[in-house]
């Protein structure tokens, strides 16, 4: 989530100079020599102590005089102008790691794009049925075909890959020919970017349309951080130290199991198959087409293909789980996957699964396209849950649940996790966004529809909608009233960004900024508008700009007005929402007998720190065209007007009339009325507070 970057003041201080006392005092105790008893050589002690003292009382003066003119020369001189071009000691500075390299040379060229993968992977489990080295302990044998198309004249294949030991032998590259036919292409070497995560191999020219395939064939380790493939370990109810392993690959993770194109724009299918133990499961996010054994103590689990999807979304879990399971009302099998001694308490999630998944069936309009949905409980997990298309990862205490250990939170806390990443299959996995920068789309879409989702799952128990206000928006204008805050969709200069994208802005101010856009447009004609887009962009990517073109299908078909009396423009309203970083307070005024004015500045909560340099001049000059939403007198009915960017609303209301702006917190901004205002309010309240 979103972090404060360090004072640069903080870490540039000094270093502290060693006055070394306890060498001063030897140096002392050795100059002096011990008295003896003769007379000149006390006189000779005598003189040489005077000496000495003269000397101290000299030096202790030199340094009085040193430091008194030092603090008076810190106290009067004259403060330094500030620079914005080399001062950043007020701002948050524009990059938060500025080493390491850019996020453009991390970026794959647009020569070749992945059709397929086929990947084997032989799971070293420790623990089960197979008898292993310690060598291969916690490793992975890799065998791994990239099927390619070329799109651009190139000599080179550039994959994202991160920490293997490959060999020249690892390689082996083959094309079809025109009569269908795989004839070897010449490797001509292989060359390693450590730090900007790829591996390059050269090989002979490849032709623009040509299927080329690359073998790859290596081992991973099974890592022991909570990326990539990692191994888990818990205790069973006998004691004994059980490990599992399994996936996270979200932001850019996947390098580490799989040299491949670890972009979200590089979708592609998968096929997966697993060796693993006898003693364990396999799962990955195709439903299972066949389990055999191969060796003693080994079995091949294979999965059917998954859809075209990015390379984050891929997951395996290899372990000894137990799991409940159902169809759902639309025939999908739903199974949720834990520890033994927790199988019990899967049973809400569960429920929760299978009821949500066939709401958002209906909700999007489009069938969730794979025969199964797997959630499993992790015992070591980094975030609270991830999507993977198909099998879903939790931690534990986002998935299990039973009413004697667990209070109403948790309960709520699991459907809404459950809401959240089901919402996720459709706005991310179907569609996903094209680039890191615009994950908000991903994220806060997913924020905007759990509250729905949770509601369906509970019939309505929890009150999610206001519940939305509490947690999202208010913690979404906490954020974005600061300095540290960024715009929705921003550019990403530094590979750090990625992980920082994943931060209350993307989710909470994502929500909020949709949910003022679905309360514009009313919900059917939103929820109309997603249809477009989820039919337009299936298998593929898209941008925000996108989503715009989409609402505007609908809004254009249901004739919704915005500013200055004019059809809506989405693209031209939501940018100004989504380019720049911070919102509108939207303070009235009584304007003289009959009218009250409604003007807007940006709000911030504090003005001690500048926000980065690259955030600060938006080309939108901070000014809104707010959907203004207005409830006058005792009615119930709230009205939407419109501030123009450019000017401010005047609008007639009776002196003894009673008003309040933003009544459901559709909008996301924050509202004064003055101190006339507020009085009259308080007023109103005291005579009637319904
Ligand atoms: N896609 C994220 C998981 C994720 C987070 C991956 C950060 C990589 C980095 C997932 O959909 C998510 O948002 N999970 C939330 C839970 C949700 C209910 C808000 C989480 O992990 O906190
Ligand atoms: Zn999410």
């Amino acid at each position: 989530m979103l972090s404060e970057s360090p004072d640069p003041l903080l870490i540039s201080s000094s270093p502290i100079p060693d006055y070394g006392s306890t060498e001063r005092n030897n140096e002392m105790g050795r100059s002096s020599k011990p008295l003896s008893a003769s007379n000149s050589s006390l006189s000779f002690a005598f003189s040489f102590g005077m000496r000495r003292i003269i000397l101290i009382v000299a030096l202790v003066l030199l340094l009085a005089v040193v430091l008194s003119s030092l603090i008076t020369y810190l106290i009067t001189r004259p403060p330094r102008a500030f620079n914005p071009e080399t001062d950043r000691e007020d701002s948050i500075p524009d990059v938060p790691d500025s080493s390491g390299p850019s996020a453009e040379s991390l970026r794959l060229p647009k020569t070749l794009f992945p059709d397929n993968y086929r990947i084997q992977l032989k799971v070293h489990l420790p623990g089960y049925g197979a008898t292993l080295s310690k060598e291969r302990n916690l490793t992975a044998d890799v065998d791994l075909t990239i099927k390619m198309i070329v799109k651009e004249a190139t000599n080179e294949i550039v994959l994202n890959s991160k920490e293997f030991n490959f060999t020249d032998d690892s390689f082996a590259i083959e094309k079809k020919t025109r009569e269908g036919h795989l004839a070897t292409l010449n490797f001509i070497g292989l060359k390693v970017e450590k730090e900007l995560e790829k591996v390059i191999v050269h090989t002979e020219g490849l032709t623009v349309g040509e299927t080329i395939y690359l073998k790859v064939k290596y081992t991973a380790r099974i890592l022991d951080i909570l990326g990539g493939l990692y191994a888990s370990s818990y205790k069973d109810e006998a004691g004994n130290t059980k490990i599992m392993a399994m996936t996270q690959m979200e932001p850019t993770d996947a390098r580490r199991m799989v040299p491949c194109f670890d972009e979200p724009s590089f979708k592609a299918t998968w096929d997966v198959s697993v060796e693993h133990p006898v003693g364990t499961i396999a799962l990955s996010n195709g439903m299972e087409t066949g389990i055999i054994p191969t060796s003693s103590g080994w079995q091949l689990t294979t999965f059917k293909q998954t859809p075209k999807m990015s390379s984050y979304l891929l997951a395996v879990v290899v372990g000894d789980l137990s799991k409940t399971e159902t169809t759902n009302s639309n025939g999908v099998l739903i199974r949720v996957w834990a520890r033994h001694e927790t199988v019990e308490d899967t049973r809400y999630a569960l429920e929760a699964g299978s009821k949500v998944l066939a709401h958002y069936d209906h909700y999007f309009g489009i069938k969730f396209p794979l025969e199964k949905m797997d959630m499993v409980a992790c015992p070591d997990f980094s975030a609270g849950a991830m999507e993977n298309w198909g099998l879903v990862t939790y931690r534990e205490t986002d998935l299990l649940y039973n009413s004697e250990t667990y209070g109403m939170g948790e309960k709520q806390r699991v459907a809404t996790v459950v809401a959240h990443e089901l919402a996720h299959q459709w706005f991310g996995n179907l569609v996903t966004m094209e680039w890191w920068g615009d994950l908000w789309l991903n994220e806060g879409f997913a924020t905007l529809v759990e509250y729905d989702g949770t509601d369906f799952i509970s019939d309505k128990n929890y009150h999610m909608e206001e519940e939305f206000v509490r947690d999202a928006l208010e913690g979404a204008l906490a954020a974005d009233s600061l300095p540290t805050s960024q715009p929705l969709s921003f550019k990403i200069d530094k590979s750090i960004e990625v992980n920082e994208a994943f931060n209350p802005i993307s989710y909470d101010k994502g929500g909020s900024v949709l949910r003022m856009i679905r309360s514009v447009l009313g919900p059917a004609v939103f929820q109309e508008g997603l249809k477009v887009y989820l039919q337009k962009h299936s298998y593929a990517n898209a941008a925000a700009a996108d989503l715009w073109a989409a609402l505007q299908v609908a809004a254009d078909r249901h004739n919704i007005m915005g500013p200055r009396n004019s059809p809506l423009n989405l693209h031209h309203f939501a940018s100004q929402w989504t380019t720049q970083m911070g919102f509108p307070l939207v303070s009235s005024r009584r304007v003289n007998g009959t009218f009250v004015e409604f003007s807007q500045q940006r709000y911030k909560s504090t003005n001690a720190t500048q926000e980065r340099l690259k955030y600060r001049t938006p080309q939108l000059g901070f000014k809104w065209d707010i959907p203004l939403w207005m409830t006058r007198g005792s009615g119930d009915v709230s009205e939407l007007f419109w501030i123009d960017r450019d000017q401010p609303l005047l609008l007639p209301i009776p002196e003894n009339q009673f008003f309040v702006m933003n009544i459901d917190s559709y909008g996301f901004y924050r509202t004064h009325y003055g101190e006339e205002g507020w009085k009259r309010m308080g007023t109103a309240l005291a005579d009637d507070h319904k």
